[in-house]
């Protein structure tokens, strides 16, 4: 194998298994599309195809004229290690700063090059995806299984791994070599693209419409274990979205949403509380105010209470002596809180003669926040600054 590539600004990464019929003519017709001015490489990466694929393309190499603009490296594998693997191969090999992945069987037209290049160019582009599924592009020569198959796997990477792409299960696409620098890849079956775009998370991304037409020579490689490698790879990157989501969560953010959602409940308790004694102490019944004050106080107690555990705190343990513990602990400080809210509007307006309506608010903020603290810590276990 020689190795070329000084200079390389586009690495074409073409992975092969039985493509004799068509490899020579999907070489030449990018050499027909490269635009000009660009040096190229082209980087077949064959798995020891039964048909000689590989042995084709080295005696081209021995015949063809050279070209100052366009190279063209081989990869022998020993063994069909899969289409993604392949790829990362290449990808390993390549030296452009731009890499582009196209099957070796004429589906992927090399007359889209130039566009996809041009895109990107632009400094805002990181990956365009030839797509089939974007205005304008197109399949022909599918059956009609084979595209349900395509949509099926298309609608799960949408809605399991919220990819936002119309066709994230191309094989035609192009990127900046850089964005996926440090990423590690699973590489299995077929869906390389797929695992750029979750991994590569921040990248900006550019579909190009084009018509796949199905191959004419050969036959397509995907098969039963295609689709079972695609459930595999795509568990994988959904574990991996949940662990990140997981890890994500910097102590400050989680603090401040959960003590938000804690106000929230806390404001919902006093709708609750205020609409309960006004109801028992005239509408529906006629309860002496004080009682119908203390059922009040006990309804929204409780309602904060579950709304607390189940959503602020995400605890899902209802066991009976667990969630009772918590329960009275949630009143016991309540209770206290009360207590020192009213304490602290005595002092404000006795003592520092400060207006009542403002020290209720200052007061009410103080108490709600210890009160937060204090279950944060001891109802529900948690550390403080989570
Ligand atoms: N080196 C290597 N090793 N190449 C492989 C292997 C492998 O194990 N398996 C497949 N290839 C090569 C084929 O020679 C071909 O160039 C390309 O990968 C795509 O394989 P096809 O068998 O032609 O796939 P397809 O046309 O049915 O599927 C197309 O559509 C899919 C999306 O629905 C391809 O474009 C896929 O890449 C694409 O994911
Ligand atoms: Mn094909």
């Amino acid at each position: 194998m020689r190795k070329h590539g000084t200079g390389t600004q586009v690495s074409i990464i073409i992975p092969t298994y039985n493509e004799s019929q068509n490899i020579l003519d999907v070489l030449r017709s990018i050499e027909r599309h490269l635009p000009a001015n660009m040096k190229a490489q082209a980087i077949v990466v064959d798995d020891n195809s039964p048909d000689g694929t590989g042995k084709i393309v080295e005696d081209y190499l021995e015949n063809v004229k050279k070209i100052a603009n366009y190279t063209i490296d081989v990869i022998h594998r020993k063994t069909k290690e899969g289409l993604s693997s392949a790829i990362l191969k290449g990808i390993q090999y390549a030296t452009g700063n731009t890499i582009v992945v196209m099957d070796s069987d004429l589906s992927h037209p090399p007359s889209l090059l130039p566009k996809m290049l041009d895109a990107l160019k632009h400094p805002k582009c990181d990956i365009v995806i030839a797509s089939r599924y974007v205005n304008g592009g197109s399949i022909t020569g599918w059956t009609m299984k084979r595209k349900i198959m395509s949509k099926a796997a298309t609608f799960i990477a949408k809605h399991g791994l919220g990819v936002g792409q119309k066709d994230p299960m191309s094989g035609f696409f192009a990127f900046k070599k850089q964005i996926i620098q440090g990423l590690k890849f699973d590489a299995i079956g077929y869906k390389m693209l797929l695992e750029i775009l979750v991994k590569a998370k921040n990248a900006n991304v550019l579909e190009i419409p084009y018509a796949f037409t199905d191959r004419k020579f050969g036959t397509s490689k995907v098969d039963f274990g295609t689709a079972k490698d695609y459930f595999r790879s795509v568990w994988k990157l959904y574990k991996l979205g949940r662990s990140a989501a997981k890890e994500e969560k910097r102590p400050s953010v989680s603090f401040f949403s959960k003590a938000g959602r804690f106000y929230t409940v806390g404001a919902t308790g006093l709708a609750i509380n205020y609409l309960m004694s006004s109801l028992f102490s005239g509408v529906i019944s006629n309860l002496w105010y004080i009682h119908a004050t203390i059922i009040g106080i006990a309804v929204s107690m409780s309602g904060n209470f579950f709304l607390n555990k189940v959503w602020t705190f995400e605890d899902r343990n209802f066991g009976r002596r667990h969630t009772m513990l918590q329960y009275c602990k949630f009143i016991g400080f309540s209770s206290l809180g009360a207590l020192a809210q009213l304490s602290m509007v005595y002092l404000l307006v006795d003592q520092y003669k400060i207006q009542y309506p403002l020290a209720l608010v200052a007061a009410v903020a103080c108490s709600a926040l210890s009160n937060f603290i204090l279950n944060k810590k001891w109802t529900f276990k948690e550390k403080i600054w989570s």
